[in-house]
């Protein structure tokens, strides 16, 4: 039997071979911004839930690093509770504390080299306790400005690269403020990292739904051939909130509907719906078709976008039963803020395959409730036999991809009506994951947490892909940004968006909410 590497288990071990969980390399994760609400509510929970399934690798420790004057001790107790509330699961006292006894904490500002200087220590000792270099993670839970800083230190510091392990470094949204900023955020970060080490995350790409628009598309022979402009006439993608924006408004404000949710979130998922299929799942393949169908989107010349893109916010209404505030009147915004709180867009795909079928986007904050699906409407049959008021049954087939809150995948048909006449009525073909596998699906974050330890980037974009996404809104936001004057069109809280909505669709309306 061949030697066992205690890293990554026996070599050959029959049973390890063909299983799906690959072992993955022992790593030092250190998160910038550890004490951010992002780090509590996901990334901590996140990595406990890998923690309690066996998942992570078999050394792990964690850094946290932030300005808070914190003993190790108190970073513990801090990251205790936030898995505490925030994890998926009750977490398991023994797993819980055998996690924290890895975590430990670096203070310090993200613009002084002392602080990377004792990064470089504490890394050091980490290797040196295992007894040979770990895997390392840089993980940028912060404001966006200082990633260009972070990285910029990481480099300087020689801690860019490791020798004998592999060293990423992990980038949140926003990437960027427009197409100009985006790039130069690429330029900064990739000055010190090469491509293959950076891994800029969209937790929607985390999503199983958003996996299995992949697997129902290729995987199944009955979709691909009727998946172009011969036989859907729409696409329908949809992502409501009912929340508002809570305590954000210092970010809100600056962003906006169309950065924070169209720009990535939802561009992804038009992209994976329209890319030609891959020749394999790996990074670069399946990254290469995204960014061939996101470059077939012509951007809006600027006077087109009044006919392509519609913006709104919120005015006051009701929520569940509850009255919501207006946006203009929520803490920290404006009262003669023009930032857009729900977008719509129109947008076409100029190659073979799509030309010709719209593709209608819309989100919004305050809606009458959370809903993100995407909806395939085919064209009609091109001849009804049936005559008369029972052909009035009769609609177009739709494929139905819920992500949230259900994950759910259906197929409208049209079936007979049990009776003496040939009459027609849409019936569903439903799966939902819920009953379908009978288990939880993971959080986004843990996906993608165990995919960057494992060094797959299939998940993650690009950064040639972040600057096609900016492309196609850019003249959008340079549009409503020149416009100063026209008032924004307003929703009440808790309905279905703005009335102005309806006007991208022509003769088609919006899916209810
Ligand atoms: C984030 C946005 O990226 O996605 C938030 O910044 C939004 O404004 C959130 O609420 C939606 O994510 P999810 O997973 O709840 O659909």
């Amino acid at each position: 039997m061949s030697a066992v590497d205690l890293d990554t288990g026996p070599a050959e071990n029959p049973l390890v071979v063909g299983l799906e969980r690959q072992p993955v390399r022992s790593t030092a994760m250190v998160i910038f911004g550890a004490h951010g609400d992002l780090a509590s509510r996901k990334l901590l929970p996140g990595i406990y839930n890998l923690a309690h399934e066996g998942a992570l690798p078999e050394r792990v420790a964690l850094i946290g690093v932030s300005r808070g004057q914190l003993s190790d001790e108190d970073f513990r107790s801090n990251a205790r509770e936030a898995i505490e509330r925030f994890s998926r699961r009750r977490p398991d006292a023994d797993v819980l504390s055998g996690l924290l006894a890895n975590f430990s904490y670096v203070r310090g500002t993200f613009d002084d080299p002392a602080l990377y200087a004792q990064l470089a220590e504490a890394l050091g000792a980490l290797d040196a306790g295992v007894g040979a270099p770990l895997n390392r993670i840089f993980y940028l839970s912060t404001a966006p400005e200082f990633f260009p800083t972070i990285a910029r230190k990481l480099g300087e510091s020689g801690l860019s690269a490791a020798e004998g392990a592999e060293v990423r470094v992990v980038i949140e949204k926003p990437i960027g403020y427009d197409l100009a900023s985006a790039r130069a955020q690429n330029e900064a970060v990739l000055e010190h990292f090469a491509e293959s080490q950076v891994f800029r995350i969209d937790h929607y790409l985390g999503k199983e739904t958003v996996q299995n628009l992949m697997a129902l598309r290729f995987s199944n022979a009955l979709f691909e051939p009727v998946w172009n402009r011969n036989y859907i006439d729409n696409v329908q993608i949809t992502a409501a909130e009912d929340i508002g924006i809570g305590s954000r408004a210092g970010y809100y404000d600056g962003a906006g509907a169309l950065r924070d949710l169209v720009q990535n979130h939802m561009l992804q998922l038009l992209a994976l719906l329209a890319m030609e299929p891959p020749t394999a799942f790996e990074a670069n393949r399946l990254r290469d078709e995204k960014v061939k169908v996101l470059e077939a989107i012509a951007p809006p010349a600027l006077h087109e976008v009044a006919e392509m893109a519609v913006r709104a916010q919120y005015a006051p209404g009701v929520v569940s039963g509850a009255e919501a505030a207006g946006y203009r009147e929520e803490p920290g915004v404006p009262a003669d803020s023009r930032t857009e709180t729900y977008a719509a867009l129109r947008l076409q795909i100029n190659n073979w395959r799509w030309a010709g079928v719209p593709f209608y986007l819309r989100t919004g904050k305050r809606m009458a409730r959370k809903l993100t699906e995407i909806a395939v409407t085919l064209r009609p049959v091109p001849h009804i036999a049936f005559q008369g008021p029972d052909s009035d049954g009769v609609r177009p087939n739709q494929v139905i991809l819920t992500l949230q809150p259900d994950e759910a995948v259906s197929v409208s048909l049209g079936a007979k009506v049990p009776g003496t006449k040939m009459q027609i009525r849409p019936v569903n073909m439903e799966f939902h994951y819920g009953t379908s596998f009978l288990s939880e699906s993971p959080e986004a974050y843990e996906r993608l947490i165990l995919d960057v330890m494992r060094g797959d980037a299939t998940l993650f974009t690009r950064g040639d892909e972040v600057e096609a996404l900016w492309r196609i809104i850019d003249p959008v936001l340079a549009a409503w940004a020149a416009d100063d004057q026209t008032p924004i069109p307003q929703y009440p809280a808790g309905s279905a968006g703005p009335a102005e909505a309806a006007a991208l669709l022509g003769d088609r309306s919006w899916r209810r909410l």
